[in-house]
């Protein structure tokens, strides 16, 4: 997720069981064929088999308009040897939508199926091509075309966002209309869509028929979902922040290093922000960083908290 789940937060989610695979946040293709820097920059996880230090594969997201271009660019792509290359036809985003990319070629299911061809014939077959729509631009009326023209296309698996762009992220998701897509195409269709807790995952699967569905910021608030979910276990939140002490300070060193001291506080506190729909310890951390902007005052109060922090080493 763009500006939330970068590498940083995929490696230390991974560490916790659970999830299938990830996917990184867009690649915005325009006119040019992106260096392979720029695939590892976004997906540090190519440098390692594609996959987290826990062995999560991880597909690489390309978010664009142009046939070609997209195709040109998941060639490039598919000589890093990614886990999967995924389409992105969800970006509510205005500065991307402007560009015609993400959600807003949603009106067009003719160009959607041109550039799902383009890029099929750039990734071979071992390579899980997929993408991600949402249901329309202002409504649903597309949203069946939409999906027959990627899954024509020939991507070999479909996760639908069950809301429109206009929907943005509010609730609800629609996850009727998950079922209805699934219902005229002939590869698997993933539900997404609020997905906060087991409940929402049992009602989900039970409205849109799918057997698997991706979480977005449920992972997010939750780390310990997706393993909730495969055992059935219920949720013990005082084992459970236990457990992530050590991740938010594994978490909060990396981001140290990836960037600048005045970037790391917001990212940080974004994390505690969705932390604390389900952690008290999240909430009381959360009030006392938020004024903070300052790194080392942030690193005293965490160590108050005893998470003391060390620089990590990998
Ligand atoms: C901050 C933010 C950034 C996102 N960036 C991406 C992205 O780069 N690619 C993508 O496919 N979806 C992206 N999404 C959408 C989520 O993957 C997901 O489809 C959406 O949030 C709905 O699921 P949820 O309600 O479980 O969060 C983003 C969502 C948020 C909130």
């Amino acid at each position: 997720m763009e500006g939330l789940a970068d590498d940083v937060l995929r490696e230390i989610l991974t560490r916790i069981p659970g999830y299938d695979h990830a996917v990184t946040e867009f690649a915005r293709v325009s006119g040019s064929v992106l260096p392979r820097r720029a695939f590892t920059r976004l997906s540090p996880e190519l440098n390692n088999g594609s996959r987290t230090s826990s062995g999560t594969p991880v597909r690489v997201q390309l978010l664009g308009s142009d046939p070609e271009c997209m195709a040109d660019n998941a060639a490039q792509l598919v000589r890093c040897n990614p886990s999967g290359v995924d389409l992105n036809f969800g970006c509510p985003a205005p500065t991307v939508n402007r560009h015609r990319g993400g959600a807003a070629l949603l009106d067009e299911p003719e160009l959607l199926y041109r550039i799902a061809c383009a890029v099929r014939k750039a990734v071979p077959s071992h390579i899980p091509f997929t993408a991600k729509m949402r249901l329309g631009v202002t409504d649903t009326g597309k949203a069946l075309d939409c999906g027959r023209a990627l899954a024509d296309g020939g991507v070999v698996e479909l996760v639908v966002h069950a809301r429109t762009k206009t929907d943005g992220y509010r609730p609800p998701a629609h996850w009727e209309w998950v079922g209805r897509i699934a219902d005229v195409v002939a590869v698997p269709v993933v539900a997404n869509g609020e997905v906060w807790s087991e409940a929402d995952y049992a009602r989900c699967r039970a409205v849109s028929g799918a057997t698997h569905v991706m979480l977005g910021r449920g992972a997010v608030a939750d780390p310990f979902l997706a393993q909730r979910i495969r055992s059935g276990a219920p949720a013990d939140r005082d084992a459970e922040w236990a457990t992530l002490g050590p991740l938010l300070v594994e978490f909060w060193a990396r981001v140290q290093d990836k960037v600048q001291p005045r970037h790391a506080p917001g990212r940080l506190k974004q994390w505690l922000n969705l932390l604390r729909r389900n952690f008290p310890g999240a909430e009381a951390l959360y009030q006392q960083v938020r004024p903070l902007g300052d790194v080392a005052v942030i690193n005293a109060l965490l160590a108050s908290h005893g998470l003391p922090v060390a620089p990590h080493t990998t």
